[in-house]
């Protein structure tokens, strides 16, 4: 096995976005396209002598070739040793758990999470630090800017390693260990949730769950955890084969894409209770009888409840919330005097005031919730949590969320998504809107008078670092609010995500379909951006 030194050159636009580097896998398999990138990683690290990291992925298409590749480079870097997950796999939440449980110094994670698989799919990579988390906004710059300065990579010329097996192999001087990509992850929810109750749960004869993989990552978790350590019935988790093409399908945990899943709840024996989550298993979504729980919903009840979790027994230091997400969390923090934080959208900015002890739960309106046992949002976490909720209140999740409306008032929350605008068009409608804002105070539109407007910018409050231009959020004297911002984590062309809330406290107008509660706020947000009239579109392409 001899080292070799690969002369290249930098390729343009490896600059990660929300969460890592995502691109068409054909982009990916370009000549020295991945090659460049994960040494950029490690040239941002320094020197990787004697290191440790740990790497999987989703399992979706070039996955296992991914994984050669990365392993023979930290063999050329030198790197002490390297965990990989059995079959390629883990899921995000799983990376971060053995990045902790092992004291590595990171590790890289396979993945384009809920954007579809395959041939002519995406693919992406992301590389957590030691904490176990997504990498700072300063390691994510200094990853791109080593892209930027590349010339040569450094590779072990070794054969590819038997990823289906357990066990030890040495490639020159790094020690790679296939590992149980499921064991840790399951021992630690145990520690966190009453399992003998869950159990109870699942055993009785009224409740009825289904758990929806996707043909995503989190299928062999769900069956080992659900099915095996918690004793539902086989069958309960569906789409439980991770496929290097999620089946054809499009691994994002919501309405529109678990259709099996909402076939079943809505069938003829309609069940208690489903959730899903997406290619990677950080997203979750969760649903009671005939009832979709918000995820910014969810958050808020979470927080409310966590005192009845084994694991928050004590209580929670703080909570946090991307800016987008509603304010329902915030009710909720104020009653329990609890600090309340608003980031930025992406989880990397959750990190800093975890490993600060300042928050212990956090969510993002985009299908994510976490807390403080690992550094990634994780959605089998989240299910765990409401199934030992619904054990331990002995109500329907349905109840909960109802209860919980009627207690705190709602948060009627919606996400307008319009995919694959041309990336100049919708940088023109930002730009245009941006230049309003200082203009828009007093003014009306559709009822909704403005209070103030500005363009989110965001101070960590533990290392002073600041990132501006994080979204435009327009608030109402009525308390309504709307916010509009590009995403970060597509692959083809803009696209402009508008997020709509209000606050209602009337308990007779907490059951209202969240279209028809925020209809006159969509039009506000539709003349105040022009999404008609500039963009010629009629409707989003996604709601959630
Ligand atoms: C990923 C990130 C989240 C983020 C979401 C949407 O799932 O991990 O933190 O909220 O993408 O990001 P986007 O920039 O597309 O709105
Ligand atoms: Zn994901």
């Amino acid at each position: 096995m001899t080292l070799e030194t690969v002369s290249t050159r930098p390729i343009a636009g490896q600059k990660p976005g929300t969460s890592g580097l995502r691109k068409k896998v054909a982009e990916f398999a370009r000549p020295h396209y991945l090659a460049n990138f994960v040494q950029s990683i490690f040239n941002a690290l320094g020197d990787c002598a004697g290191r440790s990291l740990v790497v999987g992925g989703d399992g979706r298409y070039y996955n296992r070739q991914a994984l050669q590749l990365i392993l023979r480079l930290a063999a050329g870097n030198g790197f002490a040793r390297v965990l990989v997950g059995r079959g390629g796999l883990l899921s995000t939440p799983a990376a971060s758990c053995v990045i902790r449980k092992y004291g590595l110094d990171g590790g890289i994670v396979l993945s384009a999470s809920h954007n579809p698989g395959g041939p002519d799919g995406d693919f992406g990579i992301k590389f957590n630090g030691a904490n176990g988390g997504p990498a700072s906004e300063s390691v994510t710059a200094a990853i791109h800017e080593a892209s930027t300065r590349i010339d040569h990579y450094l590779l072990c010329n070794s054969p590819d390693i038997d990823l289906d097996r357990s066990g030890s192999h040495q490639l020159h001087n790094t020690t790679v260990e296939i590992i149980d990509p499921v064991e840790d992850y399951a021992e630690l929810m145990a520690s966190i949730f009453d399992f003998p109750k869950i159990a109870a749960l699942l055993g009785h004869k009224r409740f009825h769950m289904c758990y929806d993989a996707m043909h995503a990552v989190t299928g062999p978790y769900a069956v080992e955890i659900l099915e095996h350590r918690l004793g539902a019935p086989a069958g309960t988790v569906i789409n439980g084969r991770p496929l290097e093409d999620f089946g054809g399908g499009h691994p994002d945990p919501n309405l529109a894409h678990a259709t099996e899943l909402v076939a079943r709840m809505n069938s003829d024996a309609p069940l208690a209770f489903g959730a899903a989550s997406d290619g990677d298993g950080d997203r979750n979504m969760v649903l009671g009888s005939g009832i979709f729980i918000n995820p910014c919903d969810s958050l808020a009840i979470m927080a409310a409840n966590a005192r009845r979790i084994p694991a928050y027994a004590d209580g929670l230091a703080g909570v946090a919330r991307s800016m987008p997400t509603s304010r329902a969390v915030d009710r909720v923090a104020a009653e329990l005097d609890i600090p309340c934080f608003e980031t930025p959208t992406g989880w990397k900015f959750f990190g800093n005031l975890m490993d600060a002890g300042r928050i212990t739960l956090c969510g993002e309106e985009s299908f994510g919730t976490g807390s403080s046992h690992v550094r990634e949002k994780d959605g089998l976490w989240a299910v765990l949590f409401w199934l030992n909720l619904v054990a331990e209140l002995s109500k329907p999740a349905r109840t909960i969320l109802r209860e919980h409306w009627q207690r705190y008032g709602r948060d009627y929350f919606t996400r307008h998504d319009y995919e694959a605008l041309p990336a100049e068009q919708a940088e023109e409608v930002m730009a245009a809107l941006r230049q309003q804002l200082p203009a828009l105070a007093g003014r009306s539109y559709h009822g909704h008078t403005v209070h103030s407007a500005d363009d989110f910018c965001y101070s960590d409050p533990v290392d002073g670092s600041v990132s501006a231009g994080q979204g435009l959020r327009i608030l109402f004297e009525d308390g309504a609010r709307i916010v509009f911002r590009l995403s970060g984590t597509g692959t083809s062309g803009a696209t402009l995500r508008v997020y709509h809330d209000c606050y209602q406290r009337d308990p007779a107008l907490l059951e209202q379909d969240p279209q028809k509660a925020l209809a006159s706020l969509i039009a506000a947000a539709d003349e105040l951006a022009g999404i008609r009239r500039q963009l010629g579109r009629q409707q989003p392409d996604v709601i959630t």
